[in-house]
């Protein structure tokens, strides 16, 4: 039978990028960084050096043709590096990817939290945020009209009691989006927003207690049930895209309907 290649749009032709956090296959930046190469952009991968040696991500850089650099993103110099060694050309779009909870991970309750790790949690989480749209900026790195995000979480605007100080690093991370997004539109013409994910079978997501209850809980609230990694692929190329060239400071909910609803006849039964 005849096999008809699905056609990409090339949204992203002549486009170049950087994905932070692509560890494993289930990692939503390792979609992200599919969808971009199969809509023509030319991409860098970047992770944390323990996450090239641990990770699987040289395995995507072979299947993209794409560049691998590591970088750890609470490091200013890594940063200035990473982005030293990919010029000869500007950017046009960044993700940002990135979060991990050191009480969280070390099983401590939101009431008895390390402050040490809590810091270390802000620093990973969002401030690397600000360091590497501050990086970027300096070393005047993004073409103008570029587009840059982070990927959030709604515990930023309501309780989910296990999420732990990632929901302060979220806010932290949407605000960034909006303070920077006025300096960086105002100065260069580049859009920074942030999509709120559904919950999502990763190892960062995976790690949250109670995990599988409220992946069912969002899936069943939400009337078009959780987004995956690959449809915050699609939506990532949008935001890339020349098509969005207006939107800016957003936090963009990519959830299926749940951010919406108050209650869902659906979840009465779970
Ligand atoms: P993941 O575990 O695959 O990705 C997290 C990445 O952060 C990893 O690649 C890790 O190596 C990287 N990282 C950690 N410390 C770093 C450092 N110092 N420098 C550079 N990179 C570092 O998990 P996932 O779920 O794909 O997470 C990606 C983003 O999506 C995170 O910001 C997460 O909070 C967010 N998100 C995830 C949801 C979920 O349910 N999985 C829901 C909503 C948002």
């Amino acid at each position: 039978m005849l096999k008809i290649p699905v056609m990409s749009n090339q949204l992203l032709a002549n486009k170049r990028g950087i994905i932070f956090g692509a560890l494993d296959e289930q990692s939503i930046a390792w979609h992200v960084a599919e969808k971009c190469v199969s809509q023509g952009a030319k991409i860098t991968l970047t992770n944390a050096p323990v996450a090239l040696r641990m990770g699987k991500i040289m395995e995507l850089s072979e299947k993209l043709h794409a560049e691998l650099i590591g970088a750890d993103a609470t490091s200013v110099e890594d940063l200035e590096n990473l982005l030293t060694e990919i010029l000869g050309g500007k950017i046009d779009f960044i993700l940002h990817s990135i979060g991990m909870s050191l009480n969280v991970r070390k099983g401590k309750h939101y009431t008895d939290t390390n402050y040490d790790f809590m810091q270390k949690t802000f620093d990973i989480s969002a401030i690397s945020f600000h360091k590497l749209m501050q990086s970027a900026l300096k070393l005047d790195a993004i073409a103008d009209g570029g587009s840059i995000l982070a990927l959030t979480y709604i515990a930023a605007q309501r309780v989910f009691p296990d999420y732990g100080e990632m929901a302060e690093s979220k806010a932290l991370l949407e605000s960034f989006a909006r303070s920077f997004g006025y300096h960086f539109g105002t100065l260069k013409k580049v859009r920074v927003n942030t999509i709120s994910q559904s919950p999502t079978w990763t190892t960062a997501g995976s790690g949250v207690k109670g995990f599988k209850e409220f992946y069912d809980y969002a899936d069943k609230m939400s009337p078009l049930g959780n987004a995956s990694a690959d449809a915050c692929g699609d939506y990532c190329v949008a935001m890339f895209s020349d098509l969005t060239k207006m939107v800016t400071m957003q936090n963009l909910y990519h959830d299926g309907g749940f951010s919406t609803m108050g209650m869902n006849p659906a979840v009465l039964n779970i």
